[in-house]
């Protein structure tokens, strides 16, 4: 119809190829124009091309430069006020303004970034509304997620990962051979993870490789993810369109990666069901046993799907973070030679102490090597290993954060990267890692500990930070205790 008038109106190619030209910069002006001068958020200092278009973050996020760009922004804005880093979202830099956000009952949506599909069926993480979630994280709580409960069921597993880790490294390092540690770390990672959701692991460790390239599809998918959880034309009007979903979210029918953990955790959900409906469940209980047994307040179970969805969840979530937790502590370490010697020497002084087991137990670590813990806090403030826009949104009425109105609909978050790296909390050498600042006197370790927030803050914190812990706690000082052969590596 519109090609037809344009025929009637006898306009040349060229003329109409500069009116679709026209049309198309106008358009793009009218949007500055608006995103710049009356959009509700207009007040807020942001730069004007990624306030205008929210495709500038998703394009930020695809090339890893999201911590460079928003520690950029802090450095030019400063902390005083939010700053706008989309068309619709704000950044608070200052430590103090995440409890503000996370504690408060009434921010508990989550924004539609999470909701995208990017990683699979709806999940606990990917449940957007605060009271749905509510019901679901109780639901889940009948799994040992706690230290005391891990230690209790877990930590003998962990030590089979453990001496296999290590004798693994050792082969590497009497065969001359140069490994990625951070690579082999989140193998390791990745088998614990499938360990405590399946019971046996996925066999990383013991087979030198990224089974079924779990870590490298991971990886992929995040970067989609990324994408189009930040690009919000993209997430909200052309995924849901059924074959544009199809094509680029994973699917049960791929054979390595997402989709395949996806139809692997079918097929384990399914063939466990049809076990303990023949007979109880008898051996110890397993993350997966757990998301079987759970229970809404209502004595209903899960879904099939959310049953499914939170297995393989565990994986995604807890691979490749803890994997980039233990690899970049290594990597401070290794490259802060004066921290490595006074943590190695702390080890050999508990060790000649008799205070070590072989492999050591976490609370072997937590009393006996306050300074390699220290390391381990320095190391995750420091490169928080789930960098990502946690996003809720301002409740109806809006809010007032650290002295700003905030329009209702808002969408507000911290930033782990940034926050971490505050030089009025932390002082001008917070770009350094410097262990010292956790041991200064247990006030200001507190002081740092209260605002932490590599695994999130409030109702919808990590659950499986203390499995992380756990990991970090056992694995990494017995790497560093190892001979200096087994550890060096690419
Ligand atoms: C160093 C390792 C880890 C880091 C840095 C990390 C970080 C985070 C963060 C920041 C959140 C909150 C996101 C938000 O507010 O939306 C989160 C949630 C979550 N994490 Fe972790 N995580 C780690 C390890 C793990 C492990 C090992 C597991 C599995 C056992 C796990 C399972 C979860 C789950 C299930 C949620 C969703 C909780 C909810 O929404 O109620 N994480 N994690």
């Amino acid at each position: 119809m519109g090609f037809l008038s344009i025929l009637s109106l006898n306009l040349t190619p060229s003329v109409f190829a500069l009116a679709v030209l026209g049309s198309v910069f106008a358009a793009i002006l009218l949007r500055i124009i608006y995103c710049q001068f009356y959009h509700p958020l207009s007040k807020f200092p942001g730069p004007w091309w990624a306030t205008s278009f929210s495709i500038v973050g998703a394009i930020i996020s695809v090339r890893y430069k999201e911590p460079r760009f928003l520690t950029y922004l802090v450095k030019k804005y400063g902390t005083e006020r939010p700053i706008r880093i989309s068309p619709t979202m704000l950044l608070f830099p200052r430590p103090s303004t995440a409890r503000d956000i996370y504690w408060d009952p009434k921010c508990n949506l989550k924004s539609g970034l999470y909701g995208t599909g990017a990683l699979g069926p709806p999940s606990i993480f990917a449940t957007l509304d605060g009271e749905q979630h509510k019901q679901l994280r109780k639901a889940l709580s009948n799994a040992p997620w706690t230290i005391g409960q891990l230690k209790n069921t877990w930590e003998h597993r962990f030590d089979e990962q453990v001496t296999l880790f290590v004798k693994k490294m050792k082969e590497h390092a009497a065969a001359g051979r140069v490994v990625c540690l951070s690579d082999k770390v989140a193998e390791f990672a990745a088998d614990i993870m499938s360990m405590i959701s399946f019971t046996n692991a996925f066999g990383c460790v013991k087979n030198q490789r990224d089974e079924k390239l779990i870590l490298t599809n991971w990886r992929i998918g995040l970067n989609f993810f990324g994408f189009v959880g930040r690009f919000r034309f993209f997430r909200e009007k052309i995924i849901p369109m059924m074959f544009v979903g199809k094509y680029f979210l994973p699917s049960v029918d791929n054979e390595v990666g997402m989709g395949w953990l996806m139809s692997e955790a079918d097929r384990q959900v399914t063939e466990r069901e049809k076990l303990i409906a023949e007979k109880e469940f008898d051996g110890t209980p397993d993350f997966m046993q757990h998301c079987l047994e759970a229970r809404y307040s209502d004595g209903s179970t899960l879904t099939p799907v959310q049953k499914r969805s939170h297995v393989s969840l565990l994986i995604q979530a807890g691979a490749d973070t803890t994997g980039t937790a233990l690899g970049s502590i290594l990597r401070f370490l290794t490259t802060t030679p004066e921290v490595f010697a006074r943590a190695r020497a702390e080890i050999d002084e508990a060790d000649r102490g008799g205070h070590l087991s072989k492999p050591i137990l976490y609370e072997e670590t937590r009393r006996h090597l306050p300074y390699f813990v220290a390391c381990i806090k320095e190391g995750v403030r420091l490169n928080p290993p789930a960098t990502n826009l946690f996003a809720r949104i301002a409740p109806k009425g809006g809010k007032f954060i650290d002295g700003h109105y905030i329009p209702e609909g808002t969408e507000i978050t911290s930033y782990a990267y940034v926050m971490q790296r505050d030089k009025e909390l932390y002082g001008e050498d917070a770009d350094k890692f410097r262990p010292e600042r956790w041991l200064e006197s247990e006030k200001r370790s507190n002081e740092l500990e209260a605002v932490q927030f590599s695994f999130g803050m409030g109702p919808r914190v990590c659950f499986g930070k203390d499995i992380a812990y756990m990991e970090m706690f056992k694995l990494l000082p017995e790497v560093s205790f190892s001979e200096p052969a087994t550890i060096a590596g690419g």
